[in-house]
């Protein structure tokens, strides 16, 4: 099984999906036969903004490194995905990295019958973190409902959030919702394919 880890966080050491997402591999790890992490952190190794000049595919190095992210996008049966809340939706690291990967012909196509996804079978585990609270069904929610629009748009309905909110409040909800989010993990996740 290959596990791909990101992190999008622009808060360092001080990120609660940063903390969430370690603990997340470290508890699939421990518990499945991981063959193989790739980790990337998408703030310290930002993948470009898409531009006119990155859909022409005008620059080969660029191209070809295009073509390694929607590879190992491919490639990973599982992706753990550092996704905090920023202005309701996420990173624009994370975007990104996602529009790299959201490829017309190679993760979704166009049918009679409407949108096909085309990487269905991985399964998407989300680091969520939040300044506020919002729940499940928020219509502030841009962040965990697009991930799951985006990924279920690509086939992959198998995704499931960890989730740490109302951090900012004060440091003691900080601390309560990241143990709350890591107690969750004790809770066996469901036996992986
Ligand atoms: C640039 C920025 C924008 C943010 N926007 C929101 C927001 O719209 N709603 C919210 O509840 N919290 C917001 N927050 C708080 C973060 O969601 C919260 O700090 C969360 O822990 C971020 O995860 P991280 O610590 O891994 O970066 C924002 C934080 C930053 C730095």
């Amino acid at each position: 099984m290959k596990l791909l880890h990101l992190d999008s966080s622009a808060l360092g050491d001080q990120s609660v999906t940063r903390e969430l997402g370690a603990a997340i591999v470290a508890h699939w790890r421990a518990r499945f036969p991981v063959a193989t992490v790739e980790y990337r952190d998408l703030d310290a190794d930002p993948v470009p903004h898409l531009t006119g000049g990155s859909l022409a595919r005008t620059d080969s190095v660029l191209a070809a490194q295009d073509d390694r992210l929607l590879q190992q996008f491919l490639d990973a049966d599982v992706i753990v995905l550092g996704a905090p809340m920023y202005n309701f939706g996420i990173p624009s690291t994370l975007k990104a990295w996602i529009d790299r990967i959201a490829i017309k012909g190679k993760t979704f196509r166009y049918t009679e019958q409407g949108p096909q996804g085309l990487a269905a079978g991985k399964r998407v585990i989300v680091a969520s973190g939040r300044g506020g609270a919002y729940g499940d069904s928020s219509p502030a929610d841009f962040q965990e409902a697009y991930l799951r629009q985006l990924f279920g748009f690509l086939g992959i309905d198998d995704i499931e959030f960890v989730r740490a909110e109302g951090v900012g409040l004060s440091p003691q909800h900080r601390e309560q919702a990241l143990a709350t989010a890591k107690a969750s993990l004790l809770v066996p996740l469901r036996d992986a394919a």
